[in-house]
């Protein structure tokens, strides 16, 4: 087991409005399992990769991440536990302008104490050739890259992906899915992916459905498909 939310609620208070977006959520992620969220907009989605990565903490119930109880700790141990061992992706790039592809990169690094040598995780993020031009030289699938090897480099327990295709055309974004597949089967990296897409769902192990902030199902998958192989819509 890598992940276990237990009986885990997200209330959002603003003023007077509550927002119940997390109702008794019940999980169990395996270590290299491929996850894919689907779910309509503001059924919770982000709200549960937020929770389960301790980039926001829970109201109610436990959330342990290779049996370290996550929910109980303090923001400075948060932030600790997510640098050293969690890798994240999202729709926008995030990408440092006045630095470097290789810069960037090894920013990634931090104070990791086992990393990713940089030149071979570019060779395998297909960037090699890119690595000393800054950001707004490249391409947006190119900028998705870099973000990966930037997620990857600290060799993360999980990598969290939210929306990681949403800003890119069917060809470059199976180009991505293509990749993270590759480096879930060569490194064991679970991998955690929300989208609207439900094509990207059969490339998963396990497919959770949400709505209206509870899992309405898990399907596993057992005929996953090439990331070249999926419908895109
Ligand atoms: N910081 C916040 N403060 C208040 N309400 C929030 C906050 N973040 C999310 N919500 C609300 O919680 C609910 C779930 O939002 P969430 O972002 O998790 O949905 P989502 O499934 O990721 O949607 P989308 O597909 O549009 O990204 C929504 O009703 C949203 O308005
Ligand atoms: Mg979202």
């Amino acid at each position: 087991m890598v992940i276990k939310l237990t009986n885990v609620d997200k209330i959002y208070v603003n003023g007077e409005i509550k927002t119940n977006a997390l109702k008794a959520v019940d999980l169990t992620i395996e270590s290299g399992e491929f996850i894919v969220v689907l779910g309509p907009s503001g059924s919770g989605k982000s709200t549960l990769l937020n929770v389960l990565s301790g980039l926001d903490v829970p109201t109610r119930g436990t959330i342990e991440v290779h049996d370290v109880t996550i929910s109980n700790m303090s923001q400075k141990e948060l932030t600790k536990f997510r640098r050293d061992h969690l890798g994240f992706i999202f729709q926008q790039y995030n990408l440092l302008s006045t630095l470097t592809i290789k810069e960037n990169i090894a920013l990634g690094a931090h104070i990791a104490k086992d990393s990713f040598d940089i030149d071979e995780l570019l060779e395998k993020v297909g960037i090699t050739d890119q690595k000393d031009k800054f950001p707004h030289q490249l391409s947006g699938g190119q900028q998705q890259r870099v973000s990966i090897a930037r997620a990857l480099i600290k060799k993360p327990l999980i990598l969290f992906c939210d929306e990681p295709t949403g800003a890119l055309d069917e060809s470059t974004g199976k180009d991505i899915l293509k990749l993270l597949n590759t480096l879930n089967s060569s490194y064991k990296t679970t991998v955690v992916l929300i989208t609207h897409n439900p094509g990207i769902a059969s490339m998963a192990d396990r497919i959770i459905k949400m709505n209206s902030g509870s899992i309405v199902d898990i399907i596993v998958n057992k005929d996953k498909v090439q990331a070249s192989d999926i419908a895109w819509s």
